[in-house]
């Protein structure tokens, strides 16, 4: 495949600790992210280039905007909570699929056609403690472990018609594919595929207009795009090593937003990767999906 791609330009070097959760609101023309160390929520506005930010309470993962235009759902370290921006910055919790394990965040999440938020979760200081979980927050609030034994939960990408998803543990370099159902029940759950050390390891996830799967890669200074059946059609470079999520969105949905991070880096490493943490736009050559919302 030869999609034609521009080279990824650093919109915004916010120098995030842990930039992700990108997310393109078709409503008021902005892309969202968070740094989740930061505790901070930003957003960018593509056709004025405005910068909003919000300080958040505590470590926030995600944002998934409401059907029905009140706010917002966030994952924050201790729960999902209903989140309100405008007019004046609120919060009120939701569900916690982790009670009592306060080292447990949740960390990245997506809504589905079925208005259902799907968020996993790790351990944030000890990623090797396999305390990671699935949830899945049904639009009357129910929330549902539906996994648990994951260590870092990263990535879903779910199929717009909701019968399958793709979600991945970081920790063992692995994607899964699991069946879905109008229930909300996930099935058959089998390897995607499995990465290399060296080609990274898998991270944030998003689907193209064509079904494509593109793929950020933590330590891998790149996003690659793969056919539904985890074949590698393209690898592009992003002058950042740990590229955590990518997004697209823009009037067109052709515009790619990547987020990186910077926790965790030596100087060595900062001075090959100066603009660890920012955030770049690039086309791909390709279309994405309008993201789906909650509720
Ligand atoms: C998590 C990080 C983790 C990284 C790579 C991110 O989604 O938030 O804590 O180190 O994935 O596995
Ligand atoms: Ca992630």
């Amino acid at each position: 495949m030869d999609l034609n791609h521009t080279l990824p330009q650093a919109i915004w070097p916010a120098e995030l600790l842990l930039g992700e959760g990108p997310v393109w609101e078709a409503r008021t023309g902005r892309f969202f992210f968070v740094d989740i160390h930061g505790c901070a929520l930003h957003a960018w506005t593509p056709a004025t280039d405005a910068r909003q930010s919000w300080k958040m309470p505590e470590r926030i993962g995600w944002l998934i905007p409401r059907k029905n235009g009140d706010g917002y759902m966030a994952g924050f370290q201790s729960g999902i909570v209903h989140l309100t921006l405008e007019p004046e910055l609120r919060w009120e919790p939701v569900a916690q699929p982790h009670p009592g394990e306060p080292s447990v965040r949740l960390n990245d999440a997506k809504a589905d056609a079925f208005g259902r938020i799907w968020a996993g979760s790790m351990d944030n200081d000890d990623p090797a403690r396999c305390k990671g979980r699935l949830a899945r927050l049904d639009p009357d609030l129910q929330c549902t472990v539906v996994e648990t034994g994951i260590y870092i939960a990263n990535g879903p990408a779910i199929a717009p018609d909701a019968r399958w998803m793709l979600h991945t543990d970081s920790f063992l370099n692995t994607v899964y594919r699991y069946t879905l159902d109008a229930s909300g029940n996930i099935t058959d759950k089998s390897v995607w595929r499995v990465f290399s050390e060296d080609e990274g390891t898998p991270d944030g996830m998003t689907l193209d207009s064509e079904g494509r799967v593109w793929v950020a890669f933590w330590g891998g200074a790149c996003i690659r795009c793969f056919t539904p059946d985890a074949e590698c059609l393209q690898t592009i470079a992003i002058p950042a090593s740990q590229v955590t999520s990518i997004s697209f969105g823009g009037a067109d949905l052709q515009t790619m937003l990547v987020t990186t991070a910077r926790v965790g880096l030596g100087d060595a490493e900062l001075a090959q990767y100066p603009l660890s943490g920012s955030v770049f736009t690039l086309r791909t050559g390709a279309t994405g999906v309008l993201p789906l919302a909650f509720g």
